[in-house]
Formats: structure tokens, C-alpha cells, sequence
């Protein structure tokens, strides 16, 4: 794979400024132990409390995204609204709240031409000029397939973008203290943001194909290959301003084994690869899987990567040369495209267990370690403890 593009700017302004925005500074086990929630639910003697975000039936994320939701349909608006309530009320101002929305015609539904609706939800610091932020991108499908009749896809994918929400919001507050009152060095330099890609259409009407796949992903990358931003700028598109592109896709089955798709970013597969296991040595995941849930971290670079034979919503942005992570395990859950998938399947532990993973690779990433302290740093009087800021 070519990258014509998305990796040369970065590139460039790291060696020629000192950009500190751009580092890359692992978690302590401070940090892991003490900030990335869930914290393991509590059991007092048999009793579980149920859980408040992933609860198939109460919980606040996952609950109201578990009904057919085809694009179109009721079900369909009601989790768009359910989406835009959650970013309103739970996450920062300072998010972004962005709609594309297309339409075209599927081989189910003739002449009539059916919406597509991405959702964006995204962070910059503040303070950035446009084409100067590079973009950590989470993205997962929200629509779920036309058959069987009123199938839910909860691992496909109400569970990813559930897991997505946890962790914007998991990170949210962090953001504000590692970003302060709106400060920042402003204007010039490459620096970090974050977005959440909430996709349509990934599903095919009636046979998986180049035209009857991925509509929302492949309109989005268009879009955002077309879009340019002011000359000069670090990066002429958003499609060159994401960083990496981290796709969800069903998540929520045990035991799921994630392999490592791609040599261009095998280094990010390790990075979470790491995390997983130094938070299994923490005792910070409830699962206690046969095999960690990524299993290739010591793949070689000279090993087999299958990365072309899954097709999924990065095919439209991988083809334009942006890096991808796919987050998706290999096999399938055994109740994938069935009336199996749904709520009733699916394993807590395993879904937070994702959240606490993934949420600690955006800290990572977003460079958050010192700013996690923030309890801790008020004990000690107030000094967040990092200085190379
Ligand atoms: C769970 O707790 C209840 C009451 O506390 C008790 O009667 C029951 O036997 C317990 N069940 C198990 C499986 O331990
Ligand atoms: C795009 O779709 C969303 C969700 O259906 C809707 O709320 C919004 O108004 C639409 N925007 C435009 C410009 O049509
Ligand atoms: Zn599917």
C-alpha cells in the first residue's frame, strides 16, 4: 500500500518543529489503574449491579441503539437522535456536531433514493487553524441489515458504536485539562484531535458488492477527499488530516481474536496489543480469555497480513491512502448476520473490556498521561506534574 499522502506532513513538522502535541508517552500504571473506567462492576455477594451503559436493556449507550435501525426507517432516526442527545448533553461544547448526508439507490428499493447519514463527532484543541490538526479516527456503522426482518446486529455494530461513546466521553474531560481555558500555541503547528465516525450503510441491500456496501464510508471519503482546506496548510483535505483510522466492527462476542491486518500499522496493533495485556497483568479486565483478545503483537514483518480479504467501511479511505487499523475479530461471532445477534448474546465483560482498551489507547494516543492525575495532583498541591509543556 502507497501512502501519496497522509504521512509526509506529520512527518515533516516532526522533524523540523518540536511539536509536543505529537508525542507518544505510554500510560503509567497510575494512570491505568486509577482513571480508566469502567471500573469492574461490583458484586456484592451474588448480586451484579446491571450495567449503566451496556445493559442490553438499560443501559444508557447500547440500550436504545438495539432495534432495527435500516436506513430510512423509524428505528433508524430514533438512534440518530439518540446520537445527537448523547453528544449533546454528555459530551463537551466544544465537539463538533457534523451530518453527511447523501442518498442513492439500493438494489432492494428501485428508483426510490434512500438517505445515508454519517455522523462526525469531533474535538479539536482550541485555537487550531483548520488543516493543521491531525485526527485519531474512531469509526463504526451504526445501520443494521434489511434481512433478516428485524434483526438488531448488536455486535454489528450497536456494540462498536456504543464502546465509540464510552470512550469520547471517557476522555472528554481529560481533553479540557490537557487543552486548558483555550489556550494553546494556536495557528501553526500539527496538532492532535480526535473524531468519532458514526457510519451509514455499510450493510449490502441484498448481495455484498463494490455498489450495493459501504454507501455512508464510501460518500464520506469522497467528501473529504474533495473538501480542501486553506493552501498551505499542513494537510490539504480531512481525509489527509487523519492520523490513523481505527474501525470497530463486531465486538461483543467472547473470546474474539483479533488478528493484525496490516503491516503499515502493525506498530498501532501493538500499541493496544500492549495495553491489553499490561492492563490483564494490572487486573484491570474481567474477561480471563485462552488467548489475549490481539493475538498477533509478535507477528513479524515479513509474516502474512490479511488485511485485503475483509471488506469493511476503511475500504473507501484505505484506497485513498489513509492508515488502518481494523479492530474486527477473525473468525466472525458465530451469530453474525443470524437473528442470534443480538442482546441476549452478548458478553459484558467482553464489551467493557473493549471500553477500558480502547479508551486507554485514545489516552495514549491523545497523549494524556499527567493529566489523568488530576485527584492525585490536588493532594499534592495542585501541580499536575508535567513540565515538558
Ligand atoms: C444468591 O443470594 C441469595 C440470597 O442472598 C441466596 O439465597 C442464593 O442461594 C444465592 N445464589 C447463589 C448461586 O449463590
Ligand atoms: C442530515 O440528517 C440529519 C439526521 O437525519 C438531520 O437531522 C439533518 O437535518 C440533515 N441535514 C441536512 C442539511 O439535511
Ligand atoms: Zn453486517
Amino acid at each position: 500500500m502507497k501512502h501519496p499522502h497522509s504521512t509526509l506532513p506529520l512527518l515533516l513538522s516532526l522533524l523540523t518543529l518540536p511539536s509536543p502535541s505529537l508525542t507518544y508517552t505510554p500510560l503509567s500504571d497510575f494512570s491505568l489503574q486509577h482513571h480508566l473506567t469502567p471500573s469492574l462492576p461490583t458484586t456484592s455477594s451474588n448480586i451484579t449491579t446491571r450495567d449503566p451503559d451496556f445493559d442490553p436493556l438499560i443501559g444508557a449507550l447500547l440500550a436504545p441503539i438495539l432495534r432495527p435501525r435500516v436506513p430510512g426507517s423509524v428505528g433508524h432516526a430514533a438512534v440518530q437522535s439518540h446520537f445527537v442527545h448523547f453528544a449533546q448533553t454528555e459530551l463537551h461544547p466544544a465537539w463538533q456536531i457534523e451530518w453527511h448526508n447523501t442518498t442513492a439507490t439500493t438494489p432492494a428499493t428501485g428508483a426510490r433514493q434512500v438517505p445515508f447519514r454519517n455522523l462526525v463527532l469531533r474535538r479539536d484543541p482550541p485555537g487550531a487553524a483548520a488543516g493543521e490538526v491531525a485526527r485519531l479516527t474512531l469509526a463504526a456503522h451504526y445501520d443494521s441489515l434489511l434481512r433478516p426482518e428485524g434483526f438488531v446486529g448488536a455486535v454489528d455494530s450497536a456494540v462498536p458504536c456504543a464502546v465509540l461513546m464510552f470512550v469520547a466521553r471517557a476522555v472528554d474531560g481529560v481533553l479540557g485539562r490537557l487543552w486548558g481555558d483555550g489556550g494553546g500555541e494556536g495557528g501553526l503547528e500539527v496538532r492532535k484531535g480526535v473524531q468519532v465516525l458514526l457510519l451509514d450503510g455499510e450493510e449490502a441491500w441484498v448481495e455484498w458488492s463494490e455498489r450495493d456496501s459501504l454507501y455512508g464510508s464510501r460518500a464520506l471519503a469522497e467528501t473529504w477527499e474533495d473538501t480542501r482546506y486553506e493552501a498551505g496548510s499542513s494537510f490539504s483535505t480531512p481525509l489527509e488530516a487523519i492520523s490513523l483510522f481505527v474501525l470497530l466492527d463486531l465486538l461483543g462476542a467472547p473470546e474474539p481474536n483479533i488478528p493484525s491486518y496490516f503491516p503499515t500499522t502493525h506498530w498501532a496493533y501493538r500499541k493496544v496489543a500492549r495495553i491489553e495485556e499490561r492492563m490483564r497483568k494490572l487486573g484491570l479486565l474481567e474477561t480471563r480469555p485462552k488467548k489475549p483478545f490481539l493475538t498477533e503483537s509478535e507477528k513479524k514483518e515479513g509474516a502474512r497480513f490479511f488485511g485485503g480479504y475483509v471488506q469493511d467501511d476503511h475500504v473507501p479511505f484505505m484506497q485513498r491512502g489513509v492508515d488502518i487499523l481494523h479492530v474486527i475479530p477473525s473468525p466472525f461471532p458465530p451469530v453474525w448476520h443470524t437473528m442470534d445477534d443480538d442482546g441476549a448474546h452478548l458478553d459484558l465483560p467482553t464489551i467493557r473490556d473493549w471500553a477500558r482498551i480502547m479508551t486507554a489507547f485514545v489516552a495514549e494516543w491523545m497523549d494524556l498521561e499527567g493529566y489523568l492525575e488530576e485527584g492525585r495532583g490536588e493532594a499534592e498541591g495542585g501541580d499536575s506534574g508535567r513540565d515538558e509543556l
